[in-house]
């Protein structure tokens, strides 16, 4: 007979090259304070539906302490023959307690045990993602307030567009950022329902109390269809689709970084203990935090492709390919969580460099649809006034000026209605004061936006600290 805690129908034991295929220990044992949360709930709620002794119990739930103590202390040999946390845990429980141990698995399966454990997992990572988001829009926020003047090019096709206010850009990033913050509250929603009392997949013999359960472990809901609750990974992939988001506009982000502390640009410095340099060439400054983070977004991508594929044909309900959700959440949790909170350095640690921004807007012609604007104010359909713009900008390239280097009469040759007034209608910071449409760059305009950030980034606070006190475990 196998050893193996499934071993009664079996003559042999698994191929020790086999139980190294399937184990998950490996990589599930992170788990290991939901799996013993999720046992110390169904004990006693087996206990209070009369289905277990209390002596049985206390025996379980002290044992079960024990062993949370003793892993956290790092005295716990985890064995890839038990193959998974779960058994890790149920086997060194039954050696320490005895019978007791062996009766904690009643009305239970372990579909229905890793489907919960992981549940309460994502739940609580969640809240941490969510907190790592905040804490680089409170950073976005605050290098906005620092260079709230600054004036900068706006792109187009990479192409300088119209003068904008840097803070105006950054705060297009902690917009990003609350739509991520909202994404990961529908993930949160949908971790937070409770699978337990689902058995293997159609509800158990025993008159259990799921409800309790639910209470004891502080979930919103309870999945209503014993199968649905096996076989649903819906939650995986939606933090998954919600993480790979999260990382393409990190990406973005990472890429302007990129692009503004080149040579060419030189619109920002990166701080010295954010940076690396190059083994050959002395002079380089590299910013390879920010060229990770956007190669990092593949894999987060990859990992969501991994878990679609996976699920995509499968059979209800449990199947072992399920195991594979976990590798690549974790990782994703892992990854997501480290480049929000190293970027947030990046953004806090950076240097504006003001006069190279202003510079770039001045010596071009991000103003040309200002003077168009112009024109239209004074009456000129906006069609004619852009052509006019235009040829003032075609003469100005051809003489090699700008159009603030342009004289009245020069403007008034190419329209009669160019006053005096154009030189100030054309300078970059009227462009901006200007734009003062909701939403727009204008100081009000972004005023205003950083107003509503900061009342935001409370309400996440607010949302965040309410979720973890809900939170049993
Ligand atoms: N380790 C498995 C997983 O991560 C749970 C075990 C369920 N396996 C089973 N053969 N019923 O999905």
């Amino acid at each position: 007979m196998s050893e193996a805690m499934w071993g009664g129908r079996f003559s042999k034991t698994t191929d020790e090259r086999i139980n190294e295929f399937q184990a998950s220990i490996a990589f599930d044992r992170r788990m290991y304070q939901e799996d013993i949360a999720g046992s110390i709930a169904h004990a006693k709620m087996l206990a209070k539906c009369g289905i277990l002794s209390e002596k049985d119990r206390d025996a379980i739930v002290h044992g079960l302490q024990d062993i949370r103590a003793k892993i956290e202390a790092g005295d716990f040999d985890f064995s890839v023959a038990l193959e998974d946390i779960h058994m890790n845990i149920e086997k060194r429980l039954t050696d320490a307690i005895g019978e007791a141990g062996g009766r904690l698995h009643t009305a239970r399966s372990r579909n229905d045990q890793v489907a919960l454990d992981t549940h309460l997992y994502v739940r609580r990572e969640v809240l941490a993602v969510q907190k790592e988001i905040v804490n680089l829009q409170q950073a976005l926020v605050l290098a906005a307030e620092q260079y709230k003047d600054v004036i900068m090019p706006g792109y187009t096709h990479l192409q300088r567009a119209q003068p904008i206010l840097f803070s105006h850009h950054l705060l297009a990033y902690y917009g990003m950022l609350a739509r991520d913050f909202a994404r990961f509250t529908g993930v949160y929603e949908r971790a937070d329902i409770m699978p337990l009392g689902a058995g293997a997949l159609a509800g158990t013999t025993f008159p259990i109390d799921r409800a309790f359960v639910q209470k004891e472990l502080g979930f919103e809901a309870i999945y209503t269809n014993s199968i649905d609750a096996v076989s649903d990974r819906d939650y995986i992939m939606e933090f998954l689709s919600a993480a790979s988001i999260l990382m393409v506009h990190l990406s973005r982000l990472s890429e302007e970084t990129i692009l503004w502390c080149s040579r060419e640009f030189s619109f920002i410095e990166l701080d010295d203990a954010h940076c690396t340099g190059s083994s050959m060439m002395p002079q380089k400054k590299n910013p390879d935090v920010s060229e990770l983070v956007r190669g990092k977004t593949g894999r987060v991508v990859g990992h969501l492709m991994a878990m679609l594929t996976t699920v995509k044909g499968l059979p209800l309900a449990y199947n072992k390919d399920l195991q594979e959700d976990k590798e690549g959440i974790f990782d994703a949790i892992d990854t997501v969580k480290f480049s929000l909170s190293v970027y947030a350095r990046i953004v806090r640690g950076m240097k504006v460099r003001a006069d190279v921004m202003k510079k770039a807007v001045t010596e071009d012609f991000s103003n040309a649809t200002d003077l168009a604007d112009y024109l239209v104010k004074k009456g000129m359909p906006f069609r004619k006034a852009h052509a006019v713009a235009g040829q003032a900008v075609h003469d100005c390239i051809a003489r090699g000026i700008y159009l603030e280097d342009m004289r009245i009469e020069e403007f008034q040759k190419l329209s009669p209605l160019f006053d005096a007034d154009i030189k100030e209608a054309i300078r970059p910071e009227t462009c901006v004061r200007n734009r003062n449409s909701l939403g727009g760059t204008s100081y009000d305009q972004v005023a205003c936006q950083l107003g509503l950030a900061k009342k935001q980034i409370e309400a996440e606070h607010e949302r965040i600290s309410l979720a973890l006190r809900k939170q049993a475990v």
